[in-house]
C-alpha cells in the first residue's frame, strides 16, 4: 500500500444525508409496486443502508438482496473485467430493480450487472450511484439516479475503500499519495 493521507473532506456527512433524501424521493415518485433494491458489496453497504430507511419517508416497502463482484484488489485502476463472487437469491422475475453501488467509473460494473439482472428476467433494472466519476468512463453508461459527480481522484469513505480501509468513514475523503 501506497503511503497516504485521507484528511482532505470533500463531501461531508450533512450534505450526503441531504442527498440521499432527495435521490430517494426521486426513485419513490416513479417507483412501481415490486421494487426490490440490490446492492453490489462491498461499496454500496452504507449508502444502500440510508437509502433503504429513506423508504420509509414514503411508505415504500422494497425487497432487499446484494451480490458480491470482484473488486479492485489492492489497486486503484479498474481491470474492466468483472467476475461474480456471490449472486443474488431473490426472485426477480417481473420485478423492477434498482441496482445501487458506491460509484460509477470505467462504467464496467454497472453495464454487466445491469445486464445479468435483465437476464434473470426483470421487468425493468435501473442504477443508482451515490459518486459519478464521468471524466474516467471507458464504456457509454449513465446512471439513473446519481448523488454527486466527483473529478477523477481516488475516493474513500461511507463504503468505499482503499485497500479495504476507510469505509466506516462517515463523509466522502480524498486520498492524497504521498510518494
Ligand atoms: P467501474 O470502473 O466498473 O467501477 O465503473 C466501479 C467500482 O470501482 C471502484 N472504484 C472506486 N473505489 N474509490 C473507491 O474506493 C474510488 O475512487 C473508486 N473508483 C472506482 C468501486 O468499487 C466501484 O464499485
Amino acid at each position: 500500500m501506497r503511503a497516504h493521507d485521507v484528511k482532505e473532506i470533500l463531501i461531508d456527512k450533512a450534505t450526503i444525508a441531504r442527498r440521499v433524501d432527495g435521490l430517494v424521493d426521486d426513485i419513490a415518485a416513479e417507483s412501481p409496486g415490486n421494487l426490490v433494491v440490490v446492492g453490489i458489496l462491498k461499496g454500496s453497504f452504507m449508502f444502500l443502508a440510508d437509502l433503504m430507511r429513506s423508504f420509509y419517508r414514503h411508505d415504500v416497502h422494497p425487497r432487499i438482496d446484494f451480490l458480491t463482484l470482484s473488486s479492485y484488489g489492492s489497486g486503484t485502476s479498474s481491470s474492466g473485467k468483472v467476475e461474480i463472487i456471490h449472486d443474488i437469491r431473490e426472485e426477480i422475475v417481473g420485478a423492477d430493480v434498482l441496482l445501487v453501488d458506491d460509484i460509477l467509473d470505467t462504467g464496467h460494473t454497472l453495464a454487466f450487472t445491469k445486464k445479468l439482472l435483465s437476464g434473470y428476467g426483470a421487468r425493468s433494472v435501473r442504477t443508482c450511484v451515490l459518486l459519478d466519476k464521468k471524466a474516467h468512463r471507458t464504456i457509454e453508461f449513465e446512471a439513473d439516479y446519481a448523488g454527486f459527480l466527483v473529478d477523477d481522484h481516488f475516493v474513500v469513505g461511507y463504503g468505499l475503500d482503499y485497500n479495504n480501509l476507510y469505509r466506516e468513514l462517515p463523509h466522502i475523503a480524498k486520498v492524497r499519495f504521498l510518494d
